[in-house]
């Protein structure tokens, strides 16, 4: 069972978390461990088993161009640098996609034991609670995520959108949190801590089992022009009531 294989890979995190790990870098910011890698093909070689007939796409492995329709999107780690400097805010994503649909998500935080899952109408839950989005009404009452893309650091497009947008709307907020974990950002929007999230240039391991939670909870997404989101776009998520006031304050990209 799904839940079971991830509660697995679980294990290995946590041993990871609470031991000493060799760092190597993607990208002069963008880190990976040992861990991130020994997690995914854990997580590939049991998956693959199940569901052979499913493309898989996961973080530290997949060189394809284009996005499967029928597919396993795979977050080793997603908190990589939380990882790396022992902050708890770090997952392991994965969500299933069939039509290029969402029809199963799981989050699983072991180091806070919180395992966020979502099946398509059915619902959305925290280990075995019921969760929905929370009901503040406009954003001076909400507490909102986002995050900051690895881009940053060339000061480009990415980056002077995070930028402007975040001086349209901070003074309109209770106030905004960088986590450090988009997964994490998505489920947290599902069980209510926040009333939304919003962060550019993510990919879809980050999002696909974030998104399947926050509409099974009750919730909006879409991207930054209130349209349909699709892998690739800004992505914003909320309770579904301040959606349009937090689209309203997005600087134009
Ligand atoms: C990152 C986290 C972070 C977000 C980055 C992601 P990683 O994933 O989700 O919150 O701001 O854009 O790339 O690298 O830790 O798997
Ligand atoms: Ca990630
Ligand atoms: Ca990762």
């Amino acid at each position: 069972m799904l839940k079971d294989i991830v509660k697995e890979a679980g294990e290995i995190l946590k041993y990871g978390y609470f031991h000493k790990k060799k760092v190597n870098f993607k990208s002069e910011i963008d880190l990976v461990t040992e861990y991130d890698v020994k997690i995914e093909k854990f997580l590939k070689d049991r998956l693959s088993k199940i569901y052979p007939d499913y493309e898989i796409v996961a973080e530290e492995s997949f060189k394809g161009s284009s996005i499967p329709k029928k597919a396993i999107f795979i977050d080793p780690i997603d908190g990589t640098t939380n990882f790396v400097h022992s902050i708890a805010y770090v997952c392991i994503s994965i969500g299933i996609y069939i039509d290029s649909k969402p029809v199963e998500g799981i989050v699983y935080n072991p180091i806070l034991n919180e395992l966020f899952w979502a099946k398509k109408d059915v619902g959305a839950f925290l280990n075995d609670e019921r969760i929905f989005v929370n009901n503040s009404k406009d954003l001076i009452s909400s507490l909102i995520a986002t995050g900051f893309p690895y881009t940053k650091i060339k000061r480009g497009k990415d980056y002077r959108w995070v930028i402007d947008t975040m001086a349209n709307l901070l003074p309109f907020t209770r106030d905004i949190r960088r986590l450090g974990s988009a997964a994490i950002d998505l489920s947290y929007v599902a069980c209510g801590r926040f009333a939304g999230f919003y962060e550019v240039n993510l990919k879809p391991w980050d999002v696909a089992a974030g998104i399947l939670l926050v509409e099974e909870a009750g919730g909006k997404v879409t991207n930054h022009l209130g349209n349909e989101y699709k892998f690739g776009d800004i992505i914003v998520a909320s309770n579904g009531i301040i959606h349009k006031e937090l689209i309203d304050k997005m600087a134009s990209y």
